[in-house]
């Protein structure tokens, strides 16, 4: 393994790769990538706007997620633009296993604030794999368009992972933090393994 692909250990904290297959499958069937892409931004979008509904007195977080909200919704409607000029429909949401998965091993016993950094945790593991696989698309895509739009969006997403750790650290010591995103990082390489590889999925 290279030094290329193994950034997703050294910056990102994931433990195991993308299966080399996906890039392959997922442009087998672009409308259907894309679609469950749209999803996924406009999931992201929705979340941050629950977080603000849910946690108005963290002044901090609702300060940085707002504009998140913005700029998640535009890279929906960046998906949306590469579906229209190719002729492609955005078709319905999918069942999303890997969240739902993610989301059941939250602790959701804690304190109010225990259980906001449960999700930023979530959060950030989602952003990260994004970021992986958009980093593989923007490499190994065979559309030269959607490889520099895949380029842009896995910089953004980078950029929201450190954010969401870096929230989690406002409101748990940073040992903590580190300890809980290994157990999140163990569990995501163990459950990754058990689903099937979909090149009809984002994750
Ligand atoms: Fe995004
Ligand atoms: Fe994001």
């Amino acid at each position: 393994m290279n030094e290329i692909d193994e950034a997703h250990k050294r910056v990102l904290g994931l433990q195991l790769p993308t299966d080399p297959r996906w890039v392959n499958m997922a442009e087998m069937d672009l409308g259907e990538i894309l679609t469950d892409h749209a999803y996924c931004e406009q999931k992201a979008a929705t979340s941050c706007i629950t977080l603000i509904q849910q946690y108005p007195e963290k002044t901090d977080m609702v300060e940085e997620l707002a504009p998140i909200v913005t700029e998640e919704w535009g890279h929906f409607r960046m998906v949306l633009a590469e579906l229209r000029k190719r002729n492609l429909p955005l078709g319905k949401q999918r069942k999303d296993e890997y969240v739902n998965a993610l989301m059941k091993f939250q602790k959701k016993d804690g304190a109010w604030e225990d259980r906001l950094v449960e999700r930023l945790l979530v959060f950030a593991l989602i952003e990260a794999r994004s970021c992986e696989r958009f980093r593989l698309l923007s490499l190994y895509i065979s559309d030269d368009e959607l490889k520099e739009f895949y380029y842009k969006l896995m910089v953004a997403e980078a950029a929201h992972y450190k954010m969401f750790i870096r929230l989690a650290k406002k409101y748990w010591p940073e040992e903590k933090v580190m300890n809980r995103w290994q157990e999140y990082l163990d569990f995501e390489e163990e459950m990754l393994k058990t689903l099937e590889v979909r090149g009809d999925r984002m994750h």
